[in-house]
């Protein structure tokens, strides 16, 4: 639907998001003429720039496409440093000049900087009136950190202006997860315990740190996708119906979730959960080097794949595991959730032939679509040969459109002024404080994280994880 102009600021509008994702965003809905002309998009950084030096980065981002030299109009540059005045005060007046425009500050930087910058936008009243403000993750490294920043920030704007940016709920099959639960008859009243034996996340990547080492070696996988992705992804699968999309329907559905998640902590995280860090290897037929190699040769710690099981204490999910996996240079780029319903009670087919279980898969990317496998006869005579076939539907082929990308939707949700995909402040809050004990856990054990081979499926040990309850991660995807 139609927005009126805007402006959006980008803190961090140099860095890597802001050049890889989000404007890519803007300008494939400036192309489909959702951003009307007037809207401003201003970069904020510490670099020295002008309007134009700007441009010239973001030219030499995007690549040649299509309408990007009028596109490229749309955005300005102001140097700025969250620490010190300079530049403030001309800044504010260049957004008070369109007072009648919403605004959108979007910070895209360390989240130690959310703090300054919320400060220093208050003192210049740039928090009033249509102001929103879209922190990106991580929010903090810890619960308590968390905290700190949320609390920060709530003392210039308003819960309603603040946006907390997941971008795994922007993708396309993670809202599609919605409408297969909930606009479909036929899976809720199977979506529970007593006929879900099990249910695998995936969010497997080929990709190393690349350039973002210095980040990432203080993070590491749970806390740059489990505590944030992939329990909002647990959440989408595994909350009660929401009575309404409203947001807060959808956000008090997924929280229960998250404070129903059974604790893991050091009386059993060495059972339930496997850490890796990824060597040199051979991924997509090229040779990369190890994680170590890719810092710089620093020593490392850090993981950079996590196997778990999680388990979530309620009527509905009581016993069913939930498998999570991620890391990084792994053999496939794949993300996937996989819904594994429990057996048939009682086979009347040849006894020696194991029925396979019946499994809704849902892929996110690369190829976006969803597949139910089902046991039919193998057509012709011979007898009764069963077969596991897939219902298979690819989004692409299905509706020959390309997926928008996640950011697309969700910064003009934030425009727009809707909440619903993002998360709220005790949202992010629960997802630490489930975090914190696994983190402190590993960091008791002292023990270093198991090696892999870059292009290998992980450690061995994460296979053994879920094999040991007489389960496999899924192969077909
Ligand atoms: C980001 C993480 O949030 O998500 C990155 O910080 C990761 O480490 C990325 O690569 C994955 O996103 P996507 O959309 O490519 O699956």
């Amino acid at each position: 639907s139609h927005v009126d102009p805007f402006d959006l600021v980008i803190f961090g509008g140099t860095g890597d998001l802001a050049m890889r994702k989000l404007l890519p965003a803007l300008l494939h809905r400036y192309v489909d003429g959702q951003i009307p002309e007037g809207t401003r998009v201003i970069g904020v950084a510490r670099e020295q720039l002008d309007d134009d030096g700007y441009r010239a980065h973001a030219r030499e981002a995007l690549g040649e496409r299509p309408q990007l030299d009028a596109f490229l109009k749309l955005l300005h540059y102001r140097p700025l440093d969250a620490r010190k005045d300079d530049g403030w005060q001309a800044f504010a007046e260049m957004l008070d000049a369109e007072p009648g425009h919403v605004r959108v500050f979007y910070l895209s930087t360390s989240p130690e900087l959310f703090e300054d910058i919320c400060n220093r936008l208050g003192s210049h009243g740039l928090n009033r009136g249509q102001s929103r403000v879209v922190l990106e993750k991580p929010i903090g490294h810890d619960l308590a950190s968390a905290s700190h920043i949320n609390d920060a920030v709530g003392r210039v704007f308003d819960e309603s202006q603040i946006f907390r940016i997941d971008h795994y709920l922007g993708k396309e099959t993670v809202q599609n997860l919605l409408v297969l639960r909930f606009g479909n008859a036929l899976f809720e009243p199977l979506w529970n315990a007593g006929h879900i034996d099990h249910v695998q996340i995936t969010v497997a990547e080929t990709l190393g740190v690349g350039r973002r080492g210095a980040y990432y070696d203080r993070s590491g996988a749970l806390r740059d996708m489990v505590q944030n992705h992939m329990l909002q992804l647990l959440c989408m699968v595994a909350m009660e119906p929401p009575a309404s999309l409203s947001p807060d329907a959808v956000r008090d559905e997924k929280l229960k979730v998250l404070h129903a998640l059974k604790p893991i902590d050091g009386r059993n995280a060495m059972q339930l959960t496997v850490r890796g860090q990824y060597r040199a290897g051979v991924v997509d037929g090229q040779k990369v080097p190890g994680y170590q190699e890719d810092l710089g040769g620093k020593p490392s710690d850090t993981e950079t794949f996590v196997a778990l099981k999680a388990e979530i204490g309620n009527w509905r999910w009581a016993g069913v595991p939930f498998y999570l996996r991620t890391g990084k240079r792994l053999a496939q780029r794949v993300s996937e959730i996989v819904v594994a319903f429990k057996s048939v009670p009682h086979s009347i087919f040849d006894a020696t032939v194991p029925l396979a279980q019946n499994r809704l898969v849902l892929r996110l990317q690369p190829d976006e679509g969803v597949k139910l496998w089902l046991t039919i006869k193998h057509p012709g005579p011979g007898g009764l040969r069963l077969r596991h076939v897939p219902l298979d539907m690819s989004f692409a082929e299905a509706f020959g459109v390309q997926q928008p990308d996640a950011y697309e939707r969700l910064l003009l949700d934030v425009v727009r002024g809707n909440p619903t995909l993002f998360m709220r402040r005790d949202e992010v809050e629960a997802a630490w404080r489930w975090a914190d004990p696994i983190l402190a856990a590993w960091a008791a054990s002292g023990e270093a994280p198991r090696p892999y081979a870059a292009g290998s499926w992980g450690p061995t040990a994460a296979v053994a994880l879920i094999e040991r309850d007489g389960r496999t991660w899924n192969e077909d995807s």
